[in-house]
């Protein structure tokens, strides 16, 4: 068991089934069908909890009833609250456009932010820090704390040296083509030095990891997805874990990948821990985890 803070959103997801597929400009058919906890800190955070870890999320709701009701949540998936503040704003909210074919569209229609980035990281302790949040400020912050804790941050943001982390993670879908054909590079300017590893998604692609030696890549399982909402932060959970658990960087894409899929076929935004829980005991029936290995850089 190891001690992660995750730093990212708690969002009021609200689902839009759509009848067929998007189309700008077109009069469209679907249905709502009621709202779940999402966000990409949440969703990250819960799962991690259930693959056993105590985890601390770092994040903002409102002072309202969404915010109370998304804490509830929550603290019932395990994950530790105490330093999720309460601010006087409304909670966190996202439209979610689910197509027929599962693939999501998110639409953010509220958004909860502490006025000043958290300084309170400097001080909290944990074996890895994840970050899920396109402030740029939170900088020197993970600065401080990437010289001697494994830090895992998500890009965007992609301004130089406004992530400095040991791992970053970035969905292809929000890279542009340049981006996507050099991740290395964008990953070295936007950690500055003391990258190892540059890790690209790539949904029912699977995902790679590139560093300045080595080039990974893990499949993604054929599957048919109901809903894909959540699946990069499905798979950062499973990156996490599998890094956490010092495993080779081979093995905590794959575990990423595994996790990622998993959650396009739940009509959730966070993996569910009954399915984070049958991945890894299947992973150990496998024999994968076996051989824990020091994840030097
Ligand atoms: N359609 C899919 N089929 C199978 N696996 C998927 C699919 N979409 C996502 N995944 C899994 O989830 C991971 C993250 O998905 P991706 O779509 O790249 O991230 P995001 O949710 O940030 O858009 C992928 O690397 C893959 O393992
Ligand atoms: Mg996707």
């Amino acid at each position: 068991m190891a001690g992660i803070i995750v730093i990212g959103s708690v969002a009021r997801d609200e689902i839009l089934r759509m009848a067929e597929p998007l189309r700008t400009g077109s009069h469209l058919n679907g249905t709502l069908c009621g709202y779940r906890l999402g966000g990409g800190g949440a969703n990250t955070a819960i799962a991690l909890a259930a693959a056993g870890h105590r985890v601390t999320l770092v994040a903002a709701v409102g002072q309202d009833a969404a915010g109370e009701a998304l804490l509830a949540e929550l603290v019932a998936a395990g994950v530790e609250t105490e330093h999720v503040a309460r601010v006087p704003r409304p909670t966190t909210r996202s439209l979610i456009l689910v197509d027929p074919t599962g693939e999501r569209t998110v639409v953010n229609v509220a958004r909860c932010e502490e006025e000043e980035p958290p300084r309170r990281l400097l001080d909290l302790p944990a074996d890895a820090i994840y970050v899920r949040s396109r402030r740029r400020e939170l900088a020197p912050l993970l600065a401080a704390r990437a010289a001697t804790t494994l830090v895992v941050a998500h890009v965007p943001p992609v301004e130089p040296r406004c992530r400095p982390a040991q791992v970053l993670v970035a969905s292809r879908s929000d890279l542009t083509p340049a981006q996507a054909a050099d991740p290395l590079g964008l990953g070295n300017e936007v950690a500055g030095q003391g990258l190892c590893w540059m890790v690209v998604t790539d949904g029912a692609a699977g995902a790679r990891a590139v560093s300045a030696t080595q080039s990974l890549t893990a499949a993604a399982q054929l599957v048919q997805t109901v809903d894909t909402t959540g699946a990069g932060d499905a798979f950062a959970a499973g990156l996490v874990h599998g890094l956490v658990s010092h495993l080779p960087m081979s093995d905590a894409l794959a575990l990423g990948a595994r996790f990622g899929t998993e959650a396009t076929l739940w009509r959730t935004s966070a993996l569910p821990a009954e399915a984070v829980r049958r991945i890894l005991s299947q992973w150990e029936e496998s024999g994968r985890s076996c051989a824990p290995r020091r994840n030097g850089c």
